[in-house]
């Protein structure tokens, strides 16, 4: 479980991203985070694995404060914590199956892995993982070889080779066409009902949130406006978390 409790950010610069947000996500759920631009969705994602440091209040991994932990125990958590970015971060010059087992050096000493010395269950571990997202074939591909959705599959891949307990994704489909967009968020579904990983994705658009989320999180101006299970995430709800009516755009027509 994932435990908000009155955490705010302030930006270095007085910018307030992030204003008590109290939240408690259980594990296996699959929230959307929803909100305008600026909203700070980003901010709040990123502060779940201190990818942002938050300014006031905790949060609580399966019990455990992140925003108290130091060292070793940091990384533990962390290692839980599996991230996907709307524009990869592959290596793109390495190979798919090398990008994937950079999920697993959590897992191992820093000389090992700067030599890239993976133990052979690391490797079945990461073959394994490209299978589920069903890009085997493309183990030894040079990772910029790979269309927008397969990159973005490696990199599902690469937290499913983490062992990840918990999915971040911040935009995931925003580089991506509608039809691709579809394929990826099906795999993180897919993943998250078959291994059970709770998982937490940013996204813009209306429709897609409500094809794929189980619960909505509504964010506006660093607040939460709308929390609730995706049925009762109303047109009339969006329009209260956009501040004004929604418009046609943020759908995602064209791919239905
Ligand atoms: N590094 C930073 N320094 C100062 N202010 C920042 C920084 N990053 C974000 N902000 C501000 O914090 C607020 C929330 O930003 P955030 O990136 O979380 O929004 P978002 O909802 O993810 O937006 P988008 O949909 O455009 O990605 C915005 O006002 C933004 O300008
Ligand atoms: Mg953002």
């Amino acid at each position: 479980m994932i435990e908000f409790k009155n955490v705010s950010k302030v930006y270095p610069n007085g910018t307030v991203g992030l204003k008590d947000i109290n939240l408690k996500i259980d594990r296996g759920d699959f929230v959307v985070i929803v909100g305008l631009s600026g909203a700070g969705k980003s901010t709040l994602l990123r502060s779940i694995n201190r990818l942002h440091e938050i300014t006031d209040g905790e949060i609580l991994i399966d019990g455990k404060s992140i925003t108290a932990a130091r060292g070793k125990s940091l990384l533990r958590i962390r290692r839980d914590i599996g991230m996907i970015f709307q524009n990869f971060n592959l290596v793109k010059r390495s190979s798919v199956l090398r990008n994937v087992l950079s999920g697993r050096v959590g897992y191992h000493s820093t000389i090992r892995t700067l030599l890239g010395l993976f133990p052979k269950q690391d490797i079945e571990l990461a073959l394994t993982a490209l299978d589920r997202v069903n890009i085997k074939e493309k183990a030894y591909s040079r990772a910029d070889e790979l269309s927008g959705g397969q990159q973005q599959r490696v990199s599902i891949a690469r937290a499913l080779a983490q062992e990840a307990k918990i999915i971040l994704a911040d935009e995931p489909v925003a580089s991506l066409d509608p039809l691709t967009t579809r394929q990826v968020m099906d795999d993180l579904k897919r993943i998250n009902k078959e291994l059970g990983i709770t998982t937490i994705v940013n996204l813009h658009f209306i429709d897609l949130a409500r094809e794929y989320a189980t619960r909505v999180i509504g964010i506006r101006d660093g607040e939460v406006v709308f929390d609730g299970p995706v049925e009762e995430a109303t047109d009339e709800k969006f329009s209260e978390i956009y501040g004004r009516p929604i418009d046609e755009e943020e759908m995602l027509g064209e791919a239905k």
